[in-house]
C-alpha cells in the first residue's frame, strides 16, 4: 500500500526548492509545543477538551488584544477580534457571511494566488489592481473605480498583502495607505487586510498596518500564527468592527463546532504567556534575515545584468525580473535540470502578466542552500539567454 503523506510540501530529491513559502523544518518550535500542551491540559483539564467559546479562548483573546493594542497604538477592545483557523480560514468565513457569487472583488496583482483561489471558490469576480515596488497602485485604483461607477459596478472588497507582501515583499508607501483608506471609505468597500508577515520585520519595524488608522468599519485585518510561530497550530485571528465580530462568532459555523481549533488555541495561549511566542519571533526574524541577505547577496554576484532581484525588508520572499523576453515557466524545466526550483511569477498575476517575474522563498533552505540554489539560479537563467557576464 502507498504511504499517504504526512505534510503538504514533499521536496524533491536533488532540488533545492525555493517556489514553497513553508518555514524551515529545522526552525519548528517542537520543544514550545510539547512544554505547552503539558501545561494547557495541567491548567485547564477537560476545558481545553470540550467545545470552545465562539470567538476563541479568552486567554489568547486577551494576550492578543493587548500585545495588538501596544504594537499599533489602537485601542481594541475584546469583542473586535476574533480567534480565527488562520489568515485562509478567516477570509473565507467572511466571504462566506459577507458575499454572493457575482460580487466584484477588487484584487492587487500580483497577489498571493491561493487567496485568488479562495475567492475563485465564492464564485466572485475579481478586477486586478496593478501594484509597482510601492505596492498596489492607488491611482490606478481610483481610474477602476470610474470605470465600475460608470458601469454600475459597486466592489464589495478589495483584497491585499500590504505589508512584506507575497510574492513580491514589497510594502505599500506611506501617503499610499492613507490614500487607500480613503477610497475605500469614500467607495464603501471593505479592505480585506492579509497582514500574515507583519511580525517577520528584517531592518526596523513593519508599516503601519491600514488597520491601525482606519475607521473601524473600513478594514479587516488577517492575522496568523502561521508564519510569526508555526502553520501547523492552523490558528490567527482578524481584527475588524465588533459587529463584525459578532456576525462571525454567531454564524453558524462557529455556532454549531465552537471556537476554531480549541485545543491548540489554549496551547497556544500557553505559548504566549510562557514568553516562548515572543522568543520564537526573535529567532525567526534572525534567520529569515540571515536567509535573505545570503540569498540577495549571492543574486546579485551571479545574475545577468538585465536581472533584477529585489531585497524586501521582511517576509519570506524576493521578487526577481527576468529580461522582458525570458519566460520564467520555460525556463523551469532547465532549472530543474540544474537542481533549482522556484514559482513562475505569472501565476500570481490576476491578468495573467508577468511572464519574466519569478518568486524565490528564501523560508526553507539554510543560507548555505540558498547560496548554492542562486549560483544554479544563475547558470541556468546564463544558459538560456545570450547576456554579457555580470561587471562585479
Ligand atoms: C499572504 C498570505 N496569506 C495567507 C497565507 C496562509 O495563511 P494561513 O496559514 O494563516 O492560512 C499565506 C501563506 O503563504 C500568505 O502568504
Amino acid at each position: 500500500m502507498p504511504t499517504l503523506p504526512i505534510t503538504q510540501f514533499v521536496s524533491q530529491p536533488g532540488i533545492l526548492d525555493m517556489g514553497c513559502g513553508h518555514p524551515a523544518p529545522a526552525l519548528m518550535p517542537v520543544d514550545a509545543i510539547k512544554n505547552a500542551s503539558a501545561a494547557c491540559v495541567r491548567r485547564y483539564g477537560s476545558d481545553a477538551l470540550t467545545y470552545g467559546a465562539s470567538a476563541g479562548p479568552g486567554p489568547l483573546i486577551e494576550f492578543l488584544r493587548q500585545r495588538i493594542e501596544k504594537q499599533e497604538k489602537r485601542v481594541l477592545k475584546s469583542n473586535e477580534i476574533l480567534i480565527t483557523g488562520g489568515s485562509s480560514s478567516g477570509l473565507d468565513q467572511w466571504l462566506t457571511l459577507y458575499t454572493r457569487a457575482g460580487d466584484t472583488i477588487l484584487v492587487e496583482s500580483p497577489t498571493y494566488h491561493l487567496a485568488v483561489k479562495l475567492l475563485q471558490d465564492h464564485r466572485l469576480n475579481l478586477i486586478p489592481v496593478p501594484s509597482d515596488t510601492e505596492g498596489l497602485d492607488v491611482l490606478a485604483l481610483e481610474a477602476i473605480l470610474t470605470k465600475l461607477g460608470k458601469s454600475g459596478l459597486q466592489p464589495r472588497a478589495l483584497y491585499t498583502v500590504p505589508t512584506f507582501g507575497n510574492p513580491t515583499g514589497f510594502s505599500l508607501g506611506a501617503s499610499r495607505r492613507e490614500r487607500l483608506v480613503q477610497l475605500a471609505v469614500e467607495n464603501e468597500f471593505v479592505i480585506l487586510e492579509d497582514d500574515v508577515y507583519r511580525e517577520l520585520a528584517f531592518d526596523g519595524m513593519a508599516p503601519p498596518s491600514l488597520w491601525s488608522f482606519s475607521p473601524s468599519d473600513a478594514v479587516v485585518r488577517l492575522g496568523s500564527f502561521s508564519k510569526s510561530f508555526a502553520p501547523g497550530v492552523r490558528l490567527g485571528w482578524l481584527t475588524a468592527h465588533s459587529k463584525v465580530i459578532n456576525r462571525m462568532a454567531t454564524g453558524g459555523l462557529l455556532d454549531s463546532g465552537g471556537g476554531i481549533n480549541h485545543f491548540m488555541a489554549l496551547v497556544m495561549a500557553e505559548v504566549c504567556e510562557s514568553g516562548e511566542y515572543d522568543m520564537q519571533i526573535g529567532r525567526l526574524r534572525a534567520s529569515y534575515q540571515e536567509r535573505r541577505d545570503a540569498l540577495h547577496k549571492e543574486l546579485v554576484q551571479v545574475l545577468p545584468d538585465r536581472c533584477q532581484a529585489s531585497k524586501p525588508n521582511g517576509g519570506f520572499f524576493i521578487w526577481l525580473e527576468l529580461p522582458e523576453e525570458m519566460a520564467a515557466s520555460e525556463l523551469l524545466g532547465n532549472a530543474k535540470k540544474h537542481g533549482v526550483s522556484y514559482l513562475p511569477g505569472d501565476i500570481f498575476h490576476v491578468d495573467g502578466r508577468g511572464a519574466n517575474t519569478v518568486r524565490l522563498s528564501f523560508s526553507m533552505l539554510s543560507a548555505e542552500q540558498l547560496e548554492e540554489a542562486a549560483r544554479r539560479l544563475g547558470r541556468s537563467i546564463q544558459e538560456a539567454g545570450q547576456f554579457v557576464a555580470p561587471s562585479n
